[in-house]
């Protein structure tokens, strides 16, 4: 399959924190223009791109924020002090490049600690260069969020970059629309602000009550040195969500992704994911109810600088999304 690998690149590499999402959805919305037949953005900054059918009314939702950190405080001498938005790990932040909104670059560091039980992360300091609070405000704002630095490198049949989580998603969804001759009526949504609770998710379903959704997110793997036991790896196939936390995927959209699967011969994965969320979760309790489930991207090292992804589960995503969409379904 030839997918567009320079395209994921820029995807990875625009900035979009929670709240901020403007620039991927800028983005996005040129990938599509001529691939459909409306383009929105709602209240909240989540883009919808319709083209209609006369099928089911599906929902395709994929998130555009990745995870960032707030400028809480800068003090005298121009040192930055910071909130995670979204589940950043605290343990991995020494050393991280951080990157502010006009192009300015921080690296974080630590005080001074007397037992290794004192790390917290109130120990952690962002130093953008700067010797002085005025100084540090010509480039960075109280309240201003900064995402990290991480190159998209490709490693074999892998990709490793910052903002995998989701941008895949956002780029299986395109890969898609752009291949689909779909009877349905398609909404497919690039949601804001799932890092912190999927909240875009939840005004956009409320809004467009679908009759069924599928969200492309990023699932986490068992396949690394001593990892927590689950049965996703890396190259293995697109995953198909049972459960996570945020919900338990409705039986008939479990069995009809898996069923075409199986048919087309596209590899698959089933997923079981103990911890997370992603937006089908707020979806699926949208109004009465709506049948959803999760189309996922084995992913390493999620919410890191450096997430790495398999090309052929990629691929297998976009096939296997494609397909969904082509035919006539009763669900
Ligand atoms: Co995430
Ligand atoms: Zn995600």
């Amino acid at each position: 399959m030839d997918l567009n690998y320079a395209m994921l690149e820029y995807l990875t590499q625009i900035s979009g924190p929670s709240g901020s999402e403007e620039r991927v959805a800028e983005f996005i919305a040129g990938q599509l223009s001529s691939y459909c037949d409306e383009q929105t953005i709602d209240t909240l900054g989540n883009l919808i791109v319709r083209r209609h059918g006369t099928g089911k009314k599906i929902m395709i939702a994929a998130h555009m924020d990745e995870i960032s950190l707030m400028v809480t405080h800068i003090d005298k001498e121009g040192f930055l002090r910071f909130a995670p938005l979204g589940g950043v790990r605290i343990p991995n932040l020494i050393g991280q490049r951080v990157k502010f909104s006009k192009g300015r670059i921080g690296t974080i560091g630590v005080e001074r600690l007397d037992k290794p039980s004192d790390f917290k992360l109130d120990k952690l300091y962002l130093d953008i260069g700067a010797s002085t609070r005025e100084e540090a405000e010509q480039f960075v704002r109280i309240g201003e969020t900064g995402v990290f630095v991480g190159d998209f490198i490709e490693s074999g049949s892998r990709i490793i970059s910052k903002a995998l989580d989701d941008r895949i998603g956002c780029f299986v969804a395109i890969e898609a629309l752009k291949r689909t001759q779909s009877p349905h009526e398609l909404a497919f949504v690039f949601t804001v602000q799932e890092e912190i609770g999927t909240r875009g998710a939840r005004t956009a379903a409320y809004a467009l009550e679908p009759d069924l959704a599928i969200a492309v997110d990023v699932t986490a793997t068992g396949d690394t040195p001593k990892a927590h036991p689950m049965s996703v790896e890396l190259g293995s196939g697109v995953g198909i969500k049972v459960l996570d936390r945020s919900m338990i995927t409705s039986p008939q959209i479990k069995r009809w992704m898996a069923d075409m699967a199986a048919e087309l011969n596209i590899p698959f994965q089933w997923e079981v994911l103990e911890y997370g969320g992603t937006d089908s979760g707020a979806i699926h309790l949208a109004r009465g109810g709506v049948p959803s489930g999760v189309l996922s991207i084995p992913t390493r090292y999620v919410h890191s600088p450096a997430e790495m992804i398999d090309k052929h589960d990629v691929e297998a995503a976009v096939d296997l999304l494609v397909a969904l969409l082509e035919r006539p379904t009763e669900l």
